[in-house]
């Protein structure tokens, strides 16, 4: 056995050097039997030739993204329904009903980013997230899903990307809390894939003497991380054919929208999404794009800044509609492009990785120092023949949790958890005493058990009860 493992380290240095990778190995000899498999099975899950091939083109250089020649804006269907879509609006709803009723919806929820910039401990969806029960994140989903298959007397799946990271805390978690009253069966867990970080000599770093300094290839990995896991599989076995897609920290999030949802199949599309109205010209979102005939993202750093200020004929922005990563994707587009081999862009980030230096001791550096590459979700975009997006209203499902403190944080989020909450009361009909800056003076938190929208809201108006200024209170 020992023989064995020598002979393996051997080749491992002898691979690695071919590369200029040989340091990975450098504290091998002092590695016990169990460290140096687990260094083995490190250094073999990396795919040398990709890797070179992103050190030459994303590490060596920082690459200009070239954006096509030609772009126009996306067209997109309204939040408010014109009158003239109003037939083409109830018909979508009703048939986005019928698909979820028949089994052939599921949620999938990207969950395996390392959140650094909130700096929570353990996996974001467990961060207690809702303003007055605390809830996780994770339960804020499971309750959306709960009251869709109640309300559509169905079977909703719930498909999970983690992080090899970040798998085992979250597998634990949705244990301890009895996977929040769904049946396990309906929930799948996968991970993604990895990807070494850099140093800016193109030199993977190590995070300890066995283990090579790795992060999540990003969103986008998701599209393959669900081929490869028999994720998709499992899918097409209970006779899913549309894929609600969203991600871990926007609360306000509708888990099976049956209007977006009918939108995207009745149109024959393979990925839609949602899209909101930029606050500012250079907000910094994904911008929707015409190429090609093709739908397109162009991140908020790649849109040079006429563009961004470019103003159309109604002199509204021509490049209004901003990404907010909620997608429809058909099962059979994901099938297709995996069985046929696909790849997406690699995006470089400039982050801080803690290391080992060359004699072993751990570094935490202040300042960037390592180069991450990700995929993201929305480049997929282009490889969709046919492409829906939906305008949605920002305050309504918007309220992402990424920051610590200030814009896209768990405070500026419950505030909009509240200010949708004291929205939904008023179209029910229930007065909102409001604070002299207009805000709600009162504290509201409502379950998607109690209701899935301010439709459902007001239907239950004989169970709500007038408010006082001061009031806090709970619907679930
Ligand atoms: P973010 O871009 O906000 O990244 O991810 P993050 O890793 O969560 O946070 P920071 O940038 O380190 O602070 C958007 C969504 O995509 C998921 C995240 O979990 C989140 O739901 N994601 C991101 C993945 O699932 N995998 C990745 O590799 C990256």
């Amino acid at each position: 056995m020992a023989q064995t493992i020598r002979s393996r380290i051997e080749a491992g240095v002898r691979l690695l050097r071919r590369h200029g990778q040989e340091h990975l190995m450098q504290f091998a000899a002092q590695l016990s039997q169990e460290e140096k498999l687990r260094l083995l099975e490190d250094v073999k899950s990396i795919d040398m030739t990709l890797v070179n091939e992103l050190i030459t083109r994303y590490v060596h250089q920082k690459p200009k993204i070239d954006i096509p020649k030609e772009i126009t804006p996306a067209p997109v269907y309204p939040a408010h329904c014109p009158p003239e879509l109003q037939k083409k609006y109830q018909q979508a709803r009703e048939y986005g009903e019928r698909l979820i009723a028949e089994h052939k919806v599921a949620v999938f929820t990207v969950a395996g980013g390392m959140g650094t910039r909130l700096m929570f401990d353990g996996p974001k969806g467990s961060l207690p997230a809702t303003c007055l029960r605390n809830k996780p994140l994770f339960q804020v989903f499971a309750e959306g899903i709960i009251a869709t298959q109640r309300c559509y007397n169905s079977i909703v799946p719930w498909y999970i990307m983690t992080s090899p990271a970040n798998y085992d805390d979250t597998i634990i978690f949705f244990k301890e809390k009895k996977y929040f009253g769904l049946d396990p069966a309906n929930i799948v867990f996968f991970r993604q894939g990895m990807m070494p970080s850099f140093d800016k000599n193109g030199k993977m770093m190590l995070a300890e003497r066995h283990r090579v300094a790795t992060s999540p290839d990003g969103h986008g990995g998701s599209l393959r991380a669900v081929y490869k896991s028999g994720a998709l599989a499992d899918m097409a076995s209970r006779g899913v054919e549309y894929i609600s897609y969203f991600q871990i920290d926007n609360p306000l999030v509708y888990v099976a929208d049956p209007l977006f949802i009918g939108l995207h199949a009745l149109d024959g599309a393979e990925m839609s999404s949602k899209a909101v109205l930029k606050c500012d010209p250079l907000e910094k979102v994904g911008n929707f794009a015409i190429a090609d005939g093709r739908t397109m993202v162009i991140e908020y750093s790649d849109l040079p800044d006429e563009l961004a200020h470019q103003h159309g004929d109604d002199d509204s922005l021509m490049f209004k509609w901003g990404s907010i990563a909620i997608h429809i994707v058909s099962r059979a587009f994901v099938e297709r492009i995996n069985s046929r081999g696909f790849s997406l862009p690699w995006h470089r980030a400039d982050k801080r990785v803690p290391y080992l230096d060359e004699n072993g001791n751990r570094i935490n550096p202040d300042q960037p120092n390592a180069i991450k590459l990700e995929t993201f979700v929305f480049d997929a975009l282009p490889l969709a023949a046919k492409s829906v997006t939906l305008e949605i209203e920002r305050s309504e499902q918007f309220a992402p949790i990424k920051n610590t403190a200030g814009v896209d944080s768990l405070h500026s989020s419950q505030q909009l958890q509240i200010k949708r909450a004291a929205r939904w009361m008023e179209a029910a009909g229930i007065k909102v005493p409001r604070k002299k800056d207009g805000s709600a003076d009162v504290i509201i938190e409502i379950s998607s058990l109690f209701a899935l929208d301010a439709d459902e809201l007001a239907r239950k108006r004989a169970q709500l009860r007038p408010l006082k200024p001061g009031d806090i209170v709970y619907l679930g």
